[in-house]
Parts: C-alpha cells; sequence; structure tokens
C-alpha cells in the first residue's frame, strides 16, 4: 500500500515499510539532529539521549573533531577494498590502537559490526587451535549473524525458529550476584559460574578439546551485569591451564565506557584476543577482531576478509575518537559521571520499593525494577512504564534483562554534572508517577 511519507507519524509509516524483528521498536523517534548529549526531532523537541546509540556515539552526537576527520576523508576517497590498496587511516589506526588496548593486542582484522567481530573472534579461536568447542555465558549477548547468535543466550526470541545452530557451543552461568541462586554475594556468584563452567568439563566437552572461553566482561543486553573482580581473573588462569583461548567481547564495554579504554584494564585480565565495535568511530561502521601478531600470524592468506571492512572514512573518525578520548579527559569523565549517577540511583533504589538493584560499571548503569512484596519477581512492565516516563519528560534510556525488568543508562562520555542531575530528576519523577 502507498500512502504519503510523514515524519511525524514514524510509528504508522515504520509499520509499513520496515521489518518488525527489531527486539523492541522502541522509542522510534523522528531524530532530525543530534549535537552532544542532545537528540532533537522532528516536532521541534530536545531530548538528553542516555542511549548514545547503545553505546555507540561516545565523545557525543556530532564532535566537530570526529565529523573534520570524515569530512576530509571522504574528499580524498570513501572506499576501496583493503588488500587492493591499504589506505592511511587504516594504518594509522592499527599503530594507534595497541596504546590503548590491552598489552599485546596489537593485530587487527577490521570489519564493520559487533557481529562479525565476534564471527572473526571465534573463527579466528577455532583455526589457530584445531579444536571445536566453544564456551559462552548464560545471558550473553554477541550478534545476529549465525556465529553470534549461536553463542547467544541473552533472550530465546533471539534463537527461536533458527535451529540448527553452530555446533560445539556449551553454555555456562555468567556470575549474576543479584540473582545467584547460592546467595546474593560475589562469592556465592563466582563459586556458582566456576562451578557451573567445571560441570561442562567433567560431563560435555573436555577442556583439552575447547578452542576458546568466550565471555562479556559486564553482561550488555543480559541486563548490565558487573562479575565479582575475580571472575576474569579466574578465567584467565583456567584458559592457561588448559591452553584455552581467552575471548572478550567488549563491543559495548568498549572505549572507554567502563571508565577505562576497555573492561579488561578495569579487572586487570590479558585477552587472547578481543572482539570491539561501538564506539570505535562514534557511530560510522567499524568493528575489528584484535589479537596478538603471534596469534595473528597465524591465520594464514584466505582465511578470512571482507569488502567493506576498515573503510576509510571510518578509520579517520576512529582516529579522531582516540584524540578526543585522551584530550577531552573522557575516561575521568566516565568514572566522574557514572559514580554521581549510581550514587543517584542507590538514593532512588532507598526511595521505591520497586527498584530491586541499582549497579554498574563507569557509564553502563542499570536499575533492576522488581515486583514489590513478591521477591525477586521481574518487572518489565514497570521498566516499560518507567521508560515511556521518562522520554515524556525528555530523557532517552533504554531496555536490558531476560524481561526487559532493567532500565539502562549509556550517557555519552561527554556528559556533565547538570545532565547527570536533570537525568536524576527526571528518573525520580518517573518512578514517582508509576
Ligand atoms: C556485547 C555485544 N557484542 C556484540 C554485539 C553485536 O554488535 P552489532 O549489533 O554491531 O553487530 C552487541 C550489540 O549490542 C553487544 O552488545
Amino acid at each position: 500500500m502507498k500512502a504519503n511519507y510523514l515524519f511525524t507519524d514514524t510509528h504508522a509509516w515504520s509499520s509499513q515499510v520496515l521489518m518488525p524483528s527489531f527486539a523492541e521498536d522502541w522509542p522510534l523517534l523522528p531524530a532530525v539532529r543530534a549535537e552532544g548529549a542532545y537528540l532533537f526531532t522532528a516536532d521541534g523537541r530536545r531530548y538528553l539521549d542516555f542511549t548514545s546509540g547503545i553505546a555507540v556515539t561516545n565523545v557525543g552526537h556530532g564532535h566537530p573533531r570526529v565529523l573534520a576527520a570524515a569530512r576530509q576523508q571522504m574528499e580524498n576517497f570513501s572506499h576501496s577494498a583493503v588488500g587492493i590498496t591499504v589506505h592511511e587511516p587504516l594504518l594509522k589506526l592499527a599503530q594507534a590502537l595497541p596504546e590503548v588496548m590491552p598489552d599485546g593486542m596489537d593485530m587487527f582484522f577490521f570489519g564493520n559490526s559487533g557481529a562479525e567481530a565476534v564471527e572473526g573472534a571465534l573463527k579466528l579461536a577455532r583455526y589457530v587451535t584445531g579444536r571445536p568447542g566453544i564456551i559462552a555465558f548464560e545471558g550473553g549477548f554477541h550478534g545476529r549473524t549465525y556465529g553470534a547468535a549461536s553463542v547467544t543466550t541473552s533472550k530465546s526470541k533471539y534463537r527461536k525458529h533458527y535451529e540448527p545452530f553452530v555446533p560445539g557451543v556449551y553454555f555456562a552461568p555468567y556470575p549474576y550476584s543479584y540473582r545467584c541462586p547460592l546467595g546474593e554475594d560475589d562469592d556465592s556468584a563466582l563459586k556458582w559460574s566456576l562451578g557451573g563452567l567445571q560441570k561442562i568439563f567433567d560431563r560435555l566437552i573436555p577442556p583439552e578439546e575447547v578452542a576458546a572461553i568466550l565471555v562479556e566482561p559486564v553482561q550488555g543486553e543480559g541486563g548490565y551485569v558487573v562479575p565479582p573482580a575475580g571472575f576474569l581473573p579466574a578465567l584467565r588462569t583456567i584458559c592457561d591451564q588448559y591452553g584455552i583461548l581467552l575471548i572478550l567481547d567488549e563491543v559495548q564495554t568498549g572505549f572507554g565506557r567502563t571508565g577505562e579504554m576497555f573492561a579488561a584494564q578495569v579487572f586487570d585480565v590479558r585477552p587472547d584476543i578481543m572482539a570491539i565495535a561501538k564506539g570505535i568511530a562514534n557511530g560510522f561502521p567499524l568493528s575489528a577482531t584484535v589479537a596478538s601478531q603471534s596469534l595473528m600470524c597465524q591465520w594464514l592468506p584466505g582465511s578470512h576478509g571482507t569488502t567493506f571492512g576498515g573503510n576509510p572514512v571510518a578509520c579517520a573518525a576512529a582516529l579522531a575518537v582516540l584524540d578526543v578520548i585522551r584530550e577531552e579527559n573522557l575516561l575521568e569523565n566516565c568514572r566522574k559521571m557514572g559514580t554521581r549517577l549510581l550514587q543517584g540511583f542507590k538514593r532512588l533504589k532507598e526511595k521505591y520499593a520497586i527498584v530491586g538493584d541499582a549497579r554498574g560499571l563507569g557509564l553502563m548503569l542499570a536499575l533492576e525494577l522488581i515486583v514489590p512484596g513478591q521477591g525477586k519477581a521481574p518487572n518489565g512492565e514497570a521498566a516499560m512504564a518507567v521508560l515511556n516516563n521518562c522520554l515524556e519528560r525528555g530523557l532517552v534510556a533504554y531496555m536490558a534483562g531476560l524481561h526487559n525488568q532493567v532500565v539502562r543508562f549509556i550517557p555519552p562520555l561527554i556528559v556533565t554534572q547538570e545532565q547527570v542531575d536533570e537525568a536524576l530528576n527526571i528518573l525520580d519523577e518517573s518512578l514517582a508517577a508509576l
């Protein structure tokens, strides 16, 4: 059916021409412009954007340095497949990134999306170890392509009707302290998770046949779950013991989101392979599978490739992003503003019985909502209502968690104290209005 396109009526129009398969078509804002921490819509409204396009526009919308770098590269050329040519932004980026990456992460396969970076990591791990097994974690989210969906268990609807998946994948419990069956504390959560992993080794696949353990340092889509401090180091020890590769999916946690450039640095753990994307180029599509030279050099010519990966405009933007994070002290701002926002969340937890947990790391923060008087029954309905109440008051946040019971806040790293306080006031009003 043909109809006249009306941008202000995005919900009606989108339902005619866009597939409904996205996780949730929320809030479908008709954005016409964005600047810094703000989105502007066709009806003239201004919104405080605490989604950053799902952890992408970390240095703020339309940062002039990023735009200038991209614009300049567009004047030069905007595409030429890597291999046929090689270009300066790509080489410069591959030289600049190791300075901010965890030690030893110094060779790159550039792609376009987070899922592609995960695919590359899984393929590399199997290729170099010659082993079939992959261990991922319950509640993890790694993307929508087949390999990435095969290691994703944040919601079964992401897997529904897509069987059979890539074989050889096993799932261990993630240490989710708030919902740990052994007890709501870090020690219990760690015990529960590592016990589950040991059970996989004992009953399902011996560790000598496992190529990689793949893990998000903080679970994103799964509910902004921060593991106990000892979790990633424990995985490192297990990987060293059995010659298993440790893959960190830092697609969401990377580029300053957790208060360090990468969460690996927060938890002081050395990965073998990393998947990075989202914040890398502040919105230009770019990602990378990263490993040490010694590992990467075993990936022989022809074994992996891409047409669009390592796009010159995106690489030029990524170089500017690194400069901006450093020169504007955005890691420090992330830690400061993150602490302020989390303290505010903790006050809201004391004030409202519906808030079961307030948690997060850096500027990756969330409230988990429950049904008061019913233990920890997840309250997805209330979370949606809070999101809508916030939206009415000019604040955009997002959902996460198995039942969408987690309201997640992902402000840009440039966020100011005034904006944090404004968001907290709006959130307070939105919870009060329930
Ligand atoms: C941890 C993690 N890995 C992978 C992905 C997939 O990234 P993309 O949507 O760019 O394919 C996401 C996306 O949300 C993510 O959060």
